[in-house]
């Protein structure tokens, strides 16, 4: 995989002077069998999240309220994506390092994972990655 595997997915939008809508589906939008749900909330100022890539766990990201950027690097290019409607989602394949910076005060990033939480599909040492990552192993 590589950072063009990364993919920017705008969402159906429903407008609506009640409020607008949207959403997502397994295999439609989100372009996996969506496994498991988190969400990460409440980030101080200046805090990142991630610094990891997933072995085996693809993943899709909404910024719900809020702006954050995230950046996918596959060894060799890494690309920036800069998140602030609830109307896009971003794809990111299996095996591509990640960070998630710049949240804005009260962003709220929702996540949709392919997997269950197995910690032994982390890779949280970048060298290894990159080690991984050479030699084919991710
Ligand atoms: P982590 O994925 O390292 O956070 P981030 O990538 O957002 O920086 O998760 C932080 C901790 O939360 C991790 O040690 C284990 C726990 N965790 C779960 O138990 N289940 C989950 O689905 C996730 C994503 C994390």
């Amino acid at each position: 995989m590589t950072v063009n595997d990364v993919k920017l997915v705008e969402l159906p939008k429903y407008l609506d002077q009640r409020g607008n809508l949207s959403f997502v589906q397994n295999n439609a939008q989100i372009p996996f069998e969506i496994k498991r749900t988190y969400w990460i909330y409440d980030v101080p100022g200046g805090e990142a999240r991630g610094g990891h890539a997933y072995k085996e766990t693809e993943e899709f990201v909404i910024a719900i309220s809020g702006a954050f950027d995230v950046t996918v690097d596959d060894g060799k290019e890494k690309k920036t994506f800069s998140l602030n409607r609830s109307y896009y989602g971003l794809y990111i394949p299996k095996g591509l390092w990640r960070e998630i910076e710049n949240f804005s005060t009260n962003s709220f990033a929702l996540e949709f994972a392919s997997t269950s939480f197995n910690e032994d599909d982390y890779v949280r040492d970048y060298n290894d990655y990159l080690t991984l990552k050479t030699n084919g192993e991710i």
